[in-house]
């Protein structure tokens, strides 16, 4: 017999509370899910530590979706029905966080996205999402804030820019960048394109060089913006790159290896902030994992703490409660900055813009939005 579909979103009862989370551990961008996951798994430890959430011990339990948007939305169906969360974390990619979205709404389970700018994630139309909130700032601010950086501080009108085709946040970005450069009397001189998993980019960088560009805007994943850079300074490109959050991984820097020297990119933390927050955190973090924390390290900290903290403060732990009190989250101190979320899910946080400097990320700027 055809078995019931089950009923979700209800409070829990017991003594355990339970939280998914849903990244990328294998795969092109395996680094991403990685990281939230270790900083998923220290705020989880903390909060137990803390007597858990409303007296109950907190269970994680974390899939890996190998960075593909099919299985991201399997993961959320089998945590919510199978493993009956109360929350969901995740995920990074937009185009992942896109997948499980209206998974997340039809089952009345709160998502909490780390790291997903893109600002669809949230709002479908002008439709805000009821179940899906987001810790980090969107796309347009982050766009809008190189554009401004690259005609402002560098003083460049003439840019090329390289995305990504199959990624909806380098495709935003993309255009969120175009939009304000060109605005600000920006020429766009080149648009190339690629998709995510090829390794071979000399035919767009071919006919970027040919149109003399002074910076070339590559909003992609550091998986292939290190192959670009490197593949551009043997064609002799010698300009500067700029891009966005994406680029922000340690990996980055092993495959560039000195060829983003000289580029700038965007993203939401530094480990330079002398804030005893972030230098607390990055201490608590090396304790446990033997390295200081990446970005997406302490975004996955900052969204398990803000969804365990409206759990909290809910009237009771079911999804509807629960996602009443993240609408209330009011001044929640981050490591990555204070959380409050608006009417469309979304908080209003700064950004910071970095420059590569012999193979090494350097705080250059905060942003305020
Ligand atoms: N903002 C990216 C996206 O929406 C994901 C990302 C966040 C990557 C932070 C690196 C650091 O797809």
């Amino acid at each position: 017999a055809k078995s019931e579909t089950p009923t979700t979103g209800a409070a829990t009862t017991g003594d355990t509370v339970w939280i998914g989370h849903i990244g990328s551990l294998s795969g092109t961008d395996a680094v991403f899910g990685q990281s939230t996951d270790n900083g998923t798994k220290l705020a989880v430890e903390e909060q137990n530590k803390k007597n858990g959430i409303k007296g109950k011990k907190v269970m994680l339990k974390t899939l890996d979706d190998q960075g593909k948007p099919e299985e991201a939305a399997v993961a959320a169906t089998r945590l919510i029905t199978q493993d009956k969360v109360s929350v969901l974390l995740g995920e990074v990619a937009s185009t992942r966080s896109l997948a499980m979205a209206s998974i997340a709404d039809s089952n009345h389970i709160p998502m909490v996205s780390s790291g997903s700018t893109n600002p669809r994630v949230t709002k479908d139309g002008d439709k805000t999402r009821p179940y899906v909130f987001r810790i980090c700032f969107l796309d347009n601010f982050a766009g809008t804030v190189m554009a401004k950086f690259v005609t402002e501080n560098l003083k460049l009108t003439k840019v090329a820019i390289l995305r990504d085709v199959g990624n909806d946040y380098s495709m935003g970005l993309a255009q969120f960048f175009r939009e304000t450069f060109q605005k600000r009397g920006g020429e766009i001189v080149a648009e190339q394109s690629f998709k995510s998993g090829e390794q071979d980019f000399k035919a767009q960088l071919t006919a970027i060089k040919g149109k003399n560009p002074e910076l070339i805007y590559v909003p992609g994943y550091y998986t292939e913006v290190s192959l670009i850079a490197r593949q551009a300074r043997e064609l002799g490109i010698k300009q500067p790159f700029a891009g966005g959050d994406g680029w922000d991984s340690g990996k980055l820097y092993e495959v560039a290896k000195g060829s983003l020297d000289g580029s700038y990119f965007s993203t939401h933390y530094s480990g330079d902030d002398p804030s005893p927050t972030v230098q607390d955190f990055i201490t608590r973090y090396k304790a446990i994992y033997n390295t200081p924390p990446d970005t997406l390290a302490v975004l996955g900290y900052d969204a398990a703490k803000v969804a365990m903290d409206a759990m909290e403060r809910a009237t009771e732990l079911s999804g509807p409660a629960i996602r009443d009190a993240l609408e209330k989250t009011k001044d929640f101190k981050g490591v990555s900055g204070n959380v409050t979320i608006d009417g469309d899910h979304n908080p209003i946080k700064s950004a910071v813009i970095m420059t590569i400097e012999q193979n090494k990320a350097k705080y250059t700027a905060t942003v305020q939005p």
